[in-house]
């Protein structure tokens, strides 16, 4: 009985080395300590010796068991360690995965940079509602109804006396009703006008407002404040005029323009041979609005603005075409 423990126990382990894969050693291990296995029908044959032998023999078997199961495990990593090796190993001169990290979208970017402008000149900010009603978009900024004035711009109505709204001037109105001057602040935001699409206006586009009320502010403020801005933001020598203009809630109002930023005046195709760009619109408050808002003309005074972020985004980033910031491809999206 020992010998042939002794043997079975050789067989076993000379079989398994020999195994050259996993089903092989898994034959092997079958073979012997399967159901029907050598050395299962060894152990189980060991009632039937005497209680002398019993011991001594219990042991030995035990022994020849923990033998083959131990080499039974080490010929298996033996052999899953070759696999791993036979795979292609670590190539490090591969270029690493390109992570996907989010960014702010140009026109968030462009907000931002022209706000921080502001605030350090002392502004705070202020927002309002994209729906807005007629009163606020329209009516307590001097815009009569039917007025002809009303049609400048396109507006996409949800209900009867509700709008989107078409600028962001109504703000003024609702600052100017929950605060006394003095008021400095500018209030960026979307706006919306039913216009035709093309690479130069699109339904969807943002504009910053900015609001200046105090006693004794005069054209002077607003062109330093604007001139101060312009320097800060297209760079210190940026020529600028104001040209006069018309909006219901300003008197005196005018377009500003800054001298093309692509041939400095001379003329080309971005500034249509003009030598200059429209940047924003701006003027005085006119009284009509401060007495929608129980201000006393004679009191105080202001000056309004509001500019279209779009446009000097595509003027900062040399883009043509207005769409572009609102389909969101990330091969645009990318560059900034
Ligand atoms: N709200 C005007 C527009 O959208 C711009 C503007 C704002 C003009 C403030 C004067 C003062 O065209």
């Amino acid at each position: 009985m020992q010998e042939e423990l002794e043997q079975v126990g050789r067989q076993a382990l000379e079989e398994i080395s020999r195994a050259k894969n996993d089903s092989e050693l898994e034959e092997a291990r079958i073979h012997f300590l399967g159901r029907k296995g050598k050395i299962t029908l060894l152990l189980r044959s060991l009632g039937s010796l005497s209680v002398q032998d019993r011991p001594a023999i219990g042991r030995l078997a035990n022994q020849v068991k923990a033998k083959v199961e131990k080499a039974l495990v080490e010929r298996r990593q033996a052999l899953g360690s070759q696999v791993q090796e036979a795979a292609p190993s670590l190539d490090i001169t591969l270029p690493g995965r390109r992570r996907w990290i989010g960014r702010l979208h140009p026109l968030t970017q462009v907000t931002q940079e022209i706000v921080e402008i502001f605030t350090a000149l002392g502004f705070q900010v202020a927002r309002g509602p994209e729906v807005e009603t007629e009163y606020y978009n329209f009516e307590a900024l001097n815009f009569p109804k039917d007025h002809p004035a009303r049609d400048m711009q396109d507006t996409y109505y949800l209900a009867d006396d509700v709008v989107l709204r078409t600028h962001t001037s109504p703000v003024q109105i609702r600052v100017m009703e929950s605060q006394r001057p003095p008021i400095r602040v500018v209030m960026p935001g979307r706006v919306y006008r039913n216009e035709e699409i093309n690479p130069r206006s699109f339904t969807v586009f943002y504009q910053i407002e900015g609001l200046y009320v105090d006693r004794h502010v005069t054209f002077g403020d607003l062109k330093g404040v604007l001139a101060a801005f312009v320097e800060r933001f297209f760079g210190p020598k940026t020529p600028l005029r104001f040209r006069p203009s018309f909006f219901p809630f300003t008197e005196p109002s005018a377009e500003v323009d800054i001298a093309c930023i692509i041939c400095g005046g001379k003329g080309c195709r971005l500034c249509k041979y003009k030598g200059w760009l429209e940047i924003l619109g701006a003027g005085m408050v006119d009284p009509a609005v401060f007495t929608y808002v129980n201000y006393d003309p004679e009191e105080v005074s202001g000056y309004a603005f509001g500019m279209g972020v779009d446009r000097i985004a595509m003027l900062r980033h040399g883009i043509d075409d207005i769409r572009l910031f609102y389909e969101n491809d990330l091969r645009f999206l990318q560059q900034f």
